[in-house]
């Protein structure tokens, strides 16, 4: 059975929006997003280097993909359920954990924080957090069950990175 987000409409039409224009300056320049996002996230979790793959020559599209994922599709969180239900199964398989969910969480609002500076306003923030929260406590219900999505820590419980390496 799949877990039940609480709400149907997961979000505004202005966050929605918000999201959509915030991704597309994160987008002009996708390589130097992601090279801030794994800088942010080897130094939250360094064994996650290993999950990762960084050699891969696919790695580059991961953050890609789920930044896709998200924007496309946040505005209808319960229509989404059988493909984010596929997609936890999978990241069940490549070895994720149901903590990893809040490390992947908070290395994307740094990211965010860190490129768009003061474009990453408190509405943003509530607005992306709000998202990758959404998607990830489902995946966490999802692969680990209500036990595993009751332990998330949401993406916004982020604590300040010292400076980048
Ligand atoms: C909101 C949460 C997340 C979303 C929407 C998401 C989305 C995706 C998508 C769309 C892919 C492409 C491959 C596929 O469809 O199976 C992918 C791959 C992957 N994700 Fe995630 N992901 C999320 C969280 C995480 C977390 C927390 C981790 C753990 C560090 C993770 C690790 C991976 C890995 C290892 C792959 C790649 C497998 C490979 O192609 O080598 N993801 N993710």
């Amino acid at each position: 059975m799949f877990y039940q987000p609480k709400s149907k409409q997961l979000l505004t039409v202005s966050q929605v929006d918000i999201i959509r224009r915030t991704f597309l300056i994160i987008s002009a320049d996708s390589a130097y997003a992601e090279e801030i996002f794994y800088q942010y996230l080897f130094r939250i979790k360094p064994e996650l280097e290993e999950l990762l793959d960084r050699d891969s020559s696919i790695q580059s599209k991961k953050l890609t993909n789920m930044l896709g994922l998200i924007v496309s599709q946040i505005h209808n969180l319960p229509e989404l359920l059988p493909m984010l239900s596929d997609l936890a199964s999978r990241h069940i398989g490549y070895g994720v954990r149901a903590e990893h969910y809040h490390d992947v969480g908070h290395a994307l609002i740094a990211m965010l924080r860190d490129i768009l500076g003061s474009g990453f306003d408190s509405d943003a923030e509530t607005a992306w957090v709000k998202a990758y929260d959404g998607i990830a406590v489902t995946m966490i219900g999802i692969s680990f069950g209500n036990a595993g999505a009751v332990q998330y820590q949401s993406a916004s419980n982020v604590c300040q990175l010292a400076g980048k390496t």
